[in-house]
């Protein structure tokens, strides 16, 4: 069963630039109503940033500036073992996406992706060491619990509350923070325990730190990265990649209609159709074009479509995001630091460190070893791929020790802003009145992506701006009939 059909109408041919998400779930959707598409994609894939990488891919990156020394674009050859999987890209899904409809409609199988692991770690620059989640989350909740209670109780916040308010507060903070009848926090079992309980009694983790050291933390961001209406648990992953979903709609696109390797270099737009020029060979016409390329990219595409279509797509400012794949010949997360699943936040260069939600006690696994953007991603991103794995596990071992240079099978590298037809990882808009030009089409020529909707960097995103779309091409379709 299908989520969204375009209803009736006579079909027309319509040329779709770029197979990413926006431009495969284009053609998907067009190509159910019975419209002629075809799909131009400049690399040698489909699927964009949506990218799964495994053993025998290989990863190719854009030179920096002059091209000098590091910066000089590079080849990494992935050798992962078999079943081995790493998300370059898109990872985690929210349960109120659209993503998980396409899923569902596609057949692609789905599991449990772990966002949240109160087991994982924090690590900002206020600690002098790595916490558990679950520790960091007892004490600031605990003292900020005692904070208010005491002040609730000395009278600070009468104001506020009538008698009865300050009784529910009282009783909701005795809870929230685990706080006795004194108000006062001093630890307690959700901490954890430095030996488990089972037959003899547990051990509570070391010393409670003082109000002002949990205060120093700076745990503000570290402890709600998973309260986010986008990043809330549960989340899910296609099973054996992400890249399922864009293979599926590849499937039943049509790899005949699909010709990737066709850099786009010219989109004219005339009153009865769209010429598009492609790099060494004819050029190609339809009715109608959904141009679903970044922005920043399409902004440099000579053509007619206008200088203030041109000037609302170069507002579009490219950011820096990367991940590094680390694949293990040994769980130590598991078998040693329990960890299944979820993500370290960090301070440090690397940002986020996550655990695979897939393959539990497998004989290897795959930690992403970082996943950082804006500044963090230029740095690892200007460096070649041995350097910043090099950098990125002298990180990792400020929270897991000297097992985490151990064992290393293989590793890969991707730098959004340096992947080839792509050069960036998601936009940010310098000046929105150009987001609402593109909501429109040019001439013949209409908009997608994730970059035109309130979900920039989610697959979601993609997907809604592809249904928008195509239900207005369709609108015209009718009525010009
Ligand atoms: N969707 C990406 C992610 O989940 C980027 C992003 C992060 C977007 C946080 C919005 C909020 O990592």
């Amino acid at each position: 069963r299908s989520d969204f059909a375009l209803r009736g109408g006579r079909p027309a041919s319509v040329l779709v630039l770029g197979a990413g998400v926006a431009g495969l779930a284009c053609a998907y959707e067009l190509g159910k109503a019975g419209y002629e598409c075809t799909v131009l994609e400049a690399s040698d894939r489909v699927g964009g940033r949506s990218l799964t990488l495994r053993g025998g891919d290989t990863v190719t990156e854009l030179p920096l500036g002059d091209g000098a020394g590091e910066a000089a674009g590079g080849v990494q050859r992935v050798t992962f073992g078999e079943g081995t999987y790493f998300n370059a890209g898109p990872a985690r899904i929210a349960q109120w996406m659209v993503t998980l409809d396409y899923c569902r409609e596609l057949g692609v199988p789905l599991e449990v992706f772990v966002n949240g692991n109160s087991a994982a770690y924090v690590l900002t620059d206020g600690m002098k060491g790595p916490v558990r989640v679950r520790t960091a989350r007892a004490d600031a909740y605990g003292y900020i619990s005692e904070l208010l209670a005491k002040a609730a109780d000395g009278g600070a916040l009468d104001a506020r509350l009538t008698a009865a308010d300050k009784e529910r507060l009282l009783d909701f903070l005795s809870h929230f923070g685990e706080i006795g009848p004194s108000h006062a926090y001093t630890g307690g079992e959700r901490r954890g325990f430095r030996v488990n309980p089972g037959v003899g009694p547990g051990a509570e983790l070391g010393a409670v730190p003082s109000l002002t050291e949990v205060l120093s933390q700076g745990l503000g961001r570290v402890l709600t990265m998973d309260a986010g209406y986008e990043q809330a648990m549960p989340m899910f992953q296609p099973v054996g990649g992400m890249d399922a979903i864009v293979r599926a709609l590849a499937r039943q696109v049509g790899d005949a209609r699909i010709r990737t390797g066709s850099r786009v270099t010219e989109i004219t737009t005339t009153p009865g159709g769209v010429e598009v020029a492609v790099e060494g060979g004819p050029p190609l016409r339809a009715q109608y074009c959904v141009a679903a390329l970044p922005p920043h990219l399409l902004a440099r595409i000579p053509g007619n479509l206008g200088a203030d279509v041109k000037a609302a797509l170069a507002a579009a400012s490219p950011l820096a995001a990367g991940k590094l794949g680390l694949e293990y010949g040994r769980r130590w997360w598991e078998t040693e630091d329990r960890v299944y699943g979820g993500a370290t936040e960090t301070d440090l260069d690397v940002g986020h460190i996550w655990y695979p939600s897939y393959g539990f006690h497998g004989r290897r696994g795959l930690v992403v070893g970082y996943y950082n953007t804006g500044a963090d991603a230029e740095a690892y991103g200007a460096l070649t791929h041995p350097r910043r794995l090099r950098r990125a596990l002298a990180q990792g071992r400020k929270i897991h020790g000297r097992k985490y240079g151990e064992d290393l099978l293989a590793s890969a590298s991707v730098s959004w802003q340096r992947q080839p037809h792509i050069e960036g990882a998601w936009v940010r808009w310098t000046s929105p009145a150009g987001v609402r030009l593109l909501q429109r089409p040019a001439g013949r020529v209409y908009f997608a992506g994730d970059w035109l909707t309130h979900l920039i960097a989610w697959q979601a995103g993609a997907l809604e701006s592809a249904r928008k779309v195509v239900t207005e091409l369709h609108h015209r379709v009718l009525k010009e009939a």
